[in-house]
């Protein structure tokens, strides 16, 4: 986002994906060589195991799109985790031993239930669905992604705001030494990111707690992260810890860091260009490097679901 230097550019657009695939296997299995344990091959890549678990009881959405999805190795590869580094490779390769458990989510602000949960505890009201959406990163690439989660209007209802809740406040996780890229002031730490009470209780928006079937792997944001599918991807926070109903809009990670570039709403727009790039068309990921762009779509294609949100709102002053 503030930095883009060559290292968004994947290894694999400049080798050959065969021979990436196959000088990363063998990294990798060399690099694991002591261990016992090789499982999970469905998807192309060794994992060790215990990183990957199939979650149960999934239901299928009427909200995913039919696009095809990304492979694993895309979804799980290409990320951007500023916790574990700043390079699209980092979250894979810094967040491995990162552990997502135990964990515990605290609910405050304006609601009647509010307290302190394990995270086991804080999934139980809720059925788990698979979403597979269109993810459109504010840098100007994308993917689509078959998320694993449960409906954010779910749980705001669960936790039942009171009438002076108007936004929904997202924290990450604060540990510099569990996440050692909070050891750099890249950005103010915790991450933070907000919803308006309309767009969090909107039947798009999810938090999700994995990917394929299976849990979220920590570069993905393990254990839970927020979806939000028409809105540039830095409006999903990862690892989250905290959920706040506030009266006052939220302050929120990118637009501290830079109010003229990252805006509170950060909905896909291809007509209002980032002041460094335009935003009207988009570079899919795993299309390879001589794939044309593809046309940006308003809302990211979401509109007939999210447009009326913000009728009467000037979506360039508000951006
Ligand atoms: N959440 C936290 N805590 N820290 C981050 O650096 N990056 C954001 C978002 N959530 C980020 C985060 C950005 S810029 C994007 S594009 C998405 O995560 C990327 O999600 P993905 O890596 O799962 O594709």
């Amino acid at each position: 986002m503030l930095i883009n230097k060559p290292a968004d550019i994947r290894q694999s657009e400049i080798t050959s994906e065969q021979n990436y695939l196959n000088r990363r296997d063998f990294i990798r299995a060399g690099s694991i060589a002591g261990a016992s344990v090789l499982a999970g091959t469905a998807f192309g890549a060794v994992i060790p195991e215990g990183e990957r678990a199939k979650l149960p009881d999934v239901s299928k959405s009427a909200f995913s799109t039919i696009e095809a999805p990304n492979s694993y190795e895309d979804v799980t590869t290409y990320n951007n985790y500023y916790e574990f580094g700043t390079g699209k490779e980092d979250p894979y390769r810094n967040a491995g031993q990162f552990e997502s458990r135990p964990w515990s989510i605290t609910v405050d602000g304006h609601a009647e239930k509010t307290g302190t949960f394990h995270f086991e505890d804080f999934m139980k009201p809720f059925d788990l669905e698979e979403r597979i959406y269109r993810m459109r990163c504010v840098e100007a690439w994308s993917m689509v992604i078959p998320w694993v989660g449960i409906s954010l209007a779910d749980v705001v209802k669960h936790f039942q705001p009171t009438s002076s809740a108007k936004y929904v406040a997202f924290e990450t996780l604060n540990d510099p030494v569990r996440m050692p890229g909070q050891r750099r002031r890249v950005l103010e730490w915790p991450y933070k990111e907000g919803l308006t009470i309309a767009e969090a209780t909107n039947p798009l928006a999810i938090l999700a707690v994995g990917v394929y079937g299976e849990t979220l792997p920590n570069q993905n944001g393990a254990p839970i992260r927020l979806v939000v599918p028409w809105k540039y991807g830095f409006k999903g926070i990862k690892g989250i810890v905290r959920i706040s109903f506030t009266e006052e809009k939220p302050p929120v990670s990118w637009n501290i860091a830079a109010a003229n570039e990252y805006g509170f709403y950060a909905n896909v727009n291809p007509e209002v260009n980032h002041p460094r790039w335009s935003q009207a068309s988009e570079r899919a990921i795993g299309g390879g490097l001589f794939a044309p762009r593809k046309p940006t779509r308003m809302f990211n294609g979401y509109g007939e679901q999210v447009a009326h949100l913000y009728d009467g709102l000037d979506l360039r002053k508000n951006f």
